[in-house]
Parts: structure tokens; C-alpha cells; sequence
């Protein structure tokens, strides 16, 4: 099987691209992405002269291109994005230009190549929020977005369902709760409390830190994609969640204690606009119809994503100091 991974150089989809080219030793994978301020051509170091892993560095919105590259391929797996919040919340002009009309430029492209499987990688913020009693999202619970990103991200989401009833495209969505792992981007809660205290920096905690996600290891992301794009129903969603629901603080908290510090290293700070209460998942229709669970607890995933932030140092610095811009310069000058 040949796929064409969008944004495949940012978090998620490069754990994608690792995982499927270990997982499937006959797979080849087709990487575009803009490599925006997110994407980050370190995060594919590993895979630098491998045949099956050709790099593409290019914007989901440019049509022929995309239309080239679908030709070449037996599925598209799409996670390029705009992605954080409170971007989203300063200027939300690059959300809709990359999480819908990028989309669409997409799903056009599959359409032309001759109905093309899709895969549409979205996140749970398009449920909206939750208050502390509500049962968790379900492929059932109706959208209500409200921020810049999570509308966005709707938006899209209703585009690829479009699709397969309008035209028949074979898509599948999954919406997904908040991951974590390697390769995280330390403007997000996890890598940011991380890499400030590695740095003798406090932590800012928006409001009062009681704001509830769920938390999934990148990998058990990966694996329900997996499983999705082998063995899930044309034109059904599935919702994706790791049981693993937590205040913000008290993530905070289980950071501080594995890094030995004292919680005088946190500063509580001015509330996010908007702010989602909680999110939470119901994921028993991927369970019980395709077999998938997560496979790493919290405590786990957390202990080792806090030591490969350790053993990462001048992955997570060189992102903070803006070096890394200076690597992916150098290899595509315009
Ligand atoms: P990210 O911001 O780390 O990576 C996004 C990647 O997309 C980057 O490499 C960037 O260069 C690329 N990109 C952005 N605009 C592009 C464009 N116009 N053309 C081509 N490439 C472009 O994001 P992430 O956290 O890895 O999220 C990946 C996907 O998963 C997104 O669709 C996001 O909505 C979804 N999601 C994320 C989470 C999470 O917790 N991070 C949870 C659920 C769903
Ligand atoms: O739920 C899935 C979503 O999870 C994805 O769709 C998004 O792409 C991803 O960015 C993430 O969104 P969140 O807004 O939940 O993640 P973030 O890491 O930005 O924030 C997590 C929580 O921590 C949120 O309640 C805001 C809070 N926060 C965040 C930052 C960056 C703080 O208190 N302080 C901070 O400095």
C-alpha cells in the first residue's frame, strides 16, 4: 500500500509515518507538508535515505500539486493542520485556509483520482465542552465548536462527509482526544510544563487549572488510525480516547513530582478565551467493532514521554531557540 500522509513533518502525523514504515515493512508513504512553523524535517531524521519515504515539502491548498500526488497513491491519511487553540484565538485567517479549504483542495484531489479512500484525522473539540456530569462525546453527540480551531476543524469534518454522500468518496473520520508523546510541540500543555521546568522557567496555568481533557499516548493515535484505515466501515466516524481524563493541574502536578520539583514553580495566569470546560470520550463503537483500545495508561505514557524529553534535549532547544527553522532552510532554499 502507498500513502499519502499529510503533514506527516508535525507531530502526529510523523509518529504516522514512523509507525506505519515499522509496522508495514512493504509500505510506502508519500509525506507533504508545508512545514509551517509546526513541522519540523528532525522529527524525520531517522528516516533520511529510506526508499520508502519520499519527502514532499508543499501546501495542501495548491491543487496540482495535490492532484499529482494522489494519482501516485491508494490512500490519503490527512492530518495537516492548523492545530493550536490559542493561535487560533490570536489570528484564525490560516485555520480556515488550511483546515477547510486545504481540505477541500484534498478531497477534490481524491475525487479526481478516481474516488480515492480517504482518511480524515479530527480531533474531539468539535463536540464542544462539556460540564462535569455530561456523558462523554460520541459519534452522536451533535457539533458544537467554539473556538477559531475547533470551527475549523468542524467545517472540515462536514466537508469529508459531503463527499461521501455527494460523490461516494470512501472517507472515514476519526475525532480524536488530546495526545502526547514524542515529537510533541512545546507550545501545547504536556511538552510546554516539560520543557519549562528543564529550563528553570515557571509554569503558566490558565484560570484556575480545572479544565478536564483526555489524554492518549501518540502511539495508541496511531494504532486506532491503523486499525481505521484496515478495517473500518466507508463513511463512518469513530471516536478515539484513552480513558484518561485529568484536570490541567493535575497534570501539572504528576510533571512537577516526576521531575523532583515543588509547586511553587507554577503560575496561574489570565484564562484562555473561550476556554473549553472538559472533553471527554466514549470510544466503545472503535472497541467493540474494530478491536482497538489503548494499550499505554497515563502514568505510563507520561513517565516516558517526561524521559524522552530528556534524552531529546536539542530536539525540544533547537524548536525554542528557532535553530530548527535554520535545518529545514538549508535542505528546501527557495
Ligand atoms: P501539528 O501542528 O503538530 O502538525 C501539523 C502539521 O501540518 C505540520 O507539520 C505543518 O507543517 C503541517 N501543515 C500545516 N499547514 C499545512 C498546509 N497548508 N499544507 C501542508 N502541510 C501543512 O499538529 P498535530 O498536533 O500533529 O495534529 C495533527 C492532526 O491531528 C490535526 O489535524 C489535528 O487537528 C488533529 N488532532 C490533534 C490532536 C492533538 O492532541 N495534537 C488531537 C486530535 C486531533
Ligand atoms: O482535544 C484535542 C485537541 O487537543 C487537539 O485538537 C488540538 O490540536 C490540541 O492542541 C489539543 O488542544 P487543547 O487546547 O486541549 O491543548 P493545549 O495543550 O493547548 O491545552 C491543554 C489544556 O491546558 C487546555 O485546557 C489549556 C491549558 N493550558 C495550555 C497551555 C498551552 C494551560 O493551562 N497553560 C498553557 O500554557
Amino acid at each position: 500500500m502507498k500513502l499519502l500522509v499529510t503533514g506527516g513533518a508535525g507531530f502526529i502525523g510523523s509518529n504516522f509515518v514512523h509507525y506505519i514504515l515499522k509496522t508495514y515493512p512493504d509500505y510506502e508513504v508519500v509525506n507533504l507538508d508545508a512545514l509551517t512553523y509546526a513541522g519540523n524535517l528532525e522529527n524525520l531524521k531517522e528516516l533520511e535515505g529510506n526508499p520508502r519515504h519520499k519527502f514532499v515539502k508543499g501546501d495542501i491548498c495548491d491543487a496540482d500539486l495535490v492532484d499529482k500526488l494522489a494519482k501516485e497513491v491508494d490512500i490519503i491519511v490527512h492530518f495537516a493542520a492548523e492545530s493550536h487553540v490559542d493561535r487560533s484565538i490570536l489570528d484564525s485567517a490560516a485555520f480556515v485556509r488550511t483546515n477547510v479549504i486545504g481540505t477541500h483542495t484534498l478531497l477534490e484531489a481524491a475525487k479526481k483520482a478516481g474516488n480515492l479512500r480517504f482518511h480524515h484525522v479530527s480531533t474531539d473539540e468539535v463536540f464542544g465542552s462539556l460540564g462535569a456530569q455530561d456523558a462523554p462525546f460520541s459519534e452522536t453527540t451533535p457539533y458544537d465548536p467554539r473556538s477559531p480551531y475547533s470551527a475549523s476543524k468542524a467545517g472540515s469534518d462536514h466537508l469529508v462527509r459531503a463527499y461521501y454522500h455527494t460523490h461516494n468518496l470512501p472517507v472515514t473520520i476519526s475525532n480524536c482526544s488530546n495526545n502526547y508523546g514524542p515529537y510533541h510541540f512545546p507550545e501545547k500543555l504536556i511538552p510546554l510544563v516539560i520543557t519549562n521546568l528543564m529550563e528553570g522557567k515557571k509554569i503558566p496555568v490558565y484560570g484556575d487549572g480545572l479544565q478536564v481533557r483526555d489524554w492518549l499516548h501518540v502511539e495508541d493515535h496511531c494504532r486506532a488510525i491503523d486499525t481505521i484505515i484496515h478495517k473500518g466501515k466507508i463513511g463512518e466516524t469513530y471516536c478515539v480516547g484513552g480513558n484518561g481524563e485529568k484536570t490541567n493541574i493535575e497534570i501539572v502536578k504528576t510533571i512537577l513530582g516526576l521531575l523532583c520539583r515543588d509547586e511553587s514553580w507554577i503560575e496561574y495566569v489570565e484564562d484562555r478565551k473561550g476556554h473549553d470546560k472538559r472533553y471527554a470520550i466514549n470510544f466503545d463503537k472503535i472497541k467493540n467493532e474494530l478491536g482497538w483500545q489503548p494499550q499505554i495508561t497515563f502514568e505510563e505514557g507520561i513517565e516516558k514521554t517526561v524521559a524522552w524529553f530528556q534524552a531529546n534535549e536539542s530536539w525540544w532547544k533547537n524548536i525554542k531557540s528557532g535553530e530548527y527553522e535554520k535545518y529545514y532552510q538549508k535542505q528546501y532554499k527557495k
